[in-house]
């Protein structure tokens, strides 16, 4: 077996003998794109070649935020082969441009006003907020008493196409345009990331072809159908959105010359996650401007759903600075987290190299990834983002987790206290209230980030859990 160069942000490292270890670093590219193997064993946190240890503390809010090349602590990179550095170069370069050029930001403006429906509500939460106050008088939670903090909804859910994957979808499809790409490649799970961006596509002229695992495409019908009325080409791959990620990159790799790869999550080779992650984070921006309106202050705690990440660093990234707002992610516990049918990631995962971007991920002992399992079809990855992996390592957000049970019920209880069908996805984070408000004060300010609407799930939901009276 031959040794592979691995280069982080354009840096060649030493050559890795992959004799030596027994293992060989998978990269993104046509060759070896289903290979994954860790690293962790490869380079120990104390000992070898730095793969960006953790730098030291000066200001908090700047070292929070990464050294502005896409690495976080050790995790990010572009983990490559040579034939994609240049193209990510010019990605990174048009990106920087785009962040203060002001026709694309006017563009952009326009575009999430007028076509996302921006800005979304922030919305009280009256009904259920009142259940976790019923529930702490009659059960004693929370001391017995009568107060519980006030719960506020983030409305992605009503952005154009039902989640707050358009936000992202309609900013890279315009870097697209501008970098002569007439055609665009995409991998999707639930399907959202797939609708997000074949309708900005349609929107934009550009020729869309949407990657799925066959799997996901049964569980998301609804979803693949309206791909298809946006004028997008659905590409079945055998297996799941880790399988279809994988063949979208290959594809990628194979047209590069007029083909935009147009990431849906924080994750992939730099500059991929940071531009989602800057792409996404007018939701903590809106929410700051929101919560300053309605109460006058910050929000004390924020919770999101994690299936890679792009949806709770949208909400967080504002807010990773100040230590005195609480960052709480949610994984997916599945069947359980003994069962190993889950997708934490976070919670049992380890640090490796996957999808050209090194981070927390599913792996057994030999470094194989680990398939992923959750009744949220967009949690399921068998890794986070890099930033995602960092805001853990340095103890700035909390993880815990939801089973697919769990979610079923919140999801019920959301649609029935406020008339609102989250998707399986956000349910994860509505679950943990149950957890998380009767330890919280009176009149605590807690947002949950409503990433995406239920109706694409409802199969899944009459399937699998939902009580046959409500059929
Ligand atoms: C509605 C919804 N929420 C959350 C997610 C999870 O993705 P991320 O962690 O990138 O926000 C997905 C993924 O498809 C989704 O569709």
């Amino acid at each position: 077996m031959s040794s592979t160069k691995i280069q982080v942000q354009g840096q060649p490292l030493p050559r890795v003998s992959s004799r030596n270890h027994s293992m060989r670093i998978s990269v993104v590219c046509a060759a070896s794109i289903k290979r994954h193997h860790r690293v962790s064993s490869v380079y120990s946190r104390e000992s070898g070649p730095s793969l960006g240890s953790v730098p030291k503390r000066t200001d908090e809010s700047t070292f929070l935020r990464g050294d502005g090349n896409g690495r976080f602590g050790r995790f990010g990179g572009k983990f490559v082969p040579e034939t994609l550095m240049s193209r990510l170069r010019d990605l990174e370069d048009e990106f920087n441009f785009v962040l203060s050029d002001h026709e694309f930001q006017e563009e952009l403006t326009t575009a999430l006003r007028d076509y996302v429906g921006r800005e979304t509500p922030l919305c009280f939460a009256g009904r259920l907020t009142e259940h976790y106050k019923n529930l702490a008088r009659t059960t004693g939670g929370g001391g017995g008493r009568s107060g519980g903090p006030e719960i506020f909804l983030k409305r992605e859910d009503l952005s154009h196409g039902g989640s707050h994957k358009i936000n992202n979808a309609i900013a890279q499809a315009m870097i697209a345009r501008r970098l002569d790409c007439s055609r665009v490649v995409a991998a999707t799970g639930s399907g959202q990331h797939g609708v997000a961006t074949a309708a900005a596509c349609a929107k934009l002229s550009l020729e869309c072809t949407v990657f799925m695992g066959t799997i996901d495409m049964e569980k998301q019908s609804y979803n693949v159908q309206s791909m298809k009325l946006l004028g997008a080409q659905v590409k079945s791959v055998e297996g799941t959105f880790q399988d279809a990620s994988s063949e979208a990159i290959r594809n990628w790799v194979e047209h590069l010359g007029i083909t935009y790869y147009l990431s849906g999550t924080v994750v992939g080779p730099h500059p991929c996650p940071v531009m989602v992650r800057e792409f996404q984070s007018v939701i903590g921006k809106e929410t700051r401007r929101q919560a300053s309106q309605l109460w006058g202050g910050k929000p004390d705690v924020l919770v999101a759903c994690v299936g890679s990440g792009s949806n709770a660093l949208g909400l967080f990234h504002e807010f990773v600075g100040e230590e005195d707002v609480r960052l709480v992610g949610i994984e997916a516990a599945g069947l359980g987290l003994d069962s190993g049918k889950h997708s934490a990631t976070l919670a049992v995962g380890d640090i490796g190299v996957y999808h050209g971007t090194m981070s927390y991920l599913l792996q057994d002992d030999q470094g194989q990834i680990l398939r992923p399992q959750s009744i949220g079809v967009g949690l399921e990855y068998p890794g986070v983002g890099p930033e995602i992996s960092f805001l853990k390592e340095t103890g700035r957000a909390e993880f815990y987790t939801a089973t697919d049970q769990e979610a079923i019920q919140a999801c019920m209880l959301l649609s029935k206290l406020e008339g609102i069908i989250p998707a399986l996805e956000t349910s994860h984070a509505l679950a943990f209230l149950d957890e998380l408000v009767p330890t919280l004060r009176d009149g605590a300010k807690v947002v949950v980030n409503c990433s995406g609407r239920g109706d694409k799930d409802l199969d899944t939901l009459i399937h699998r859990g939902i009580p046959s009276s409500l059929c």
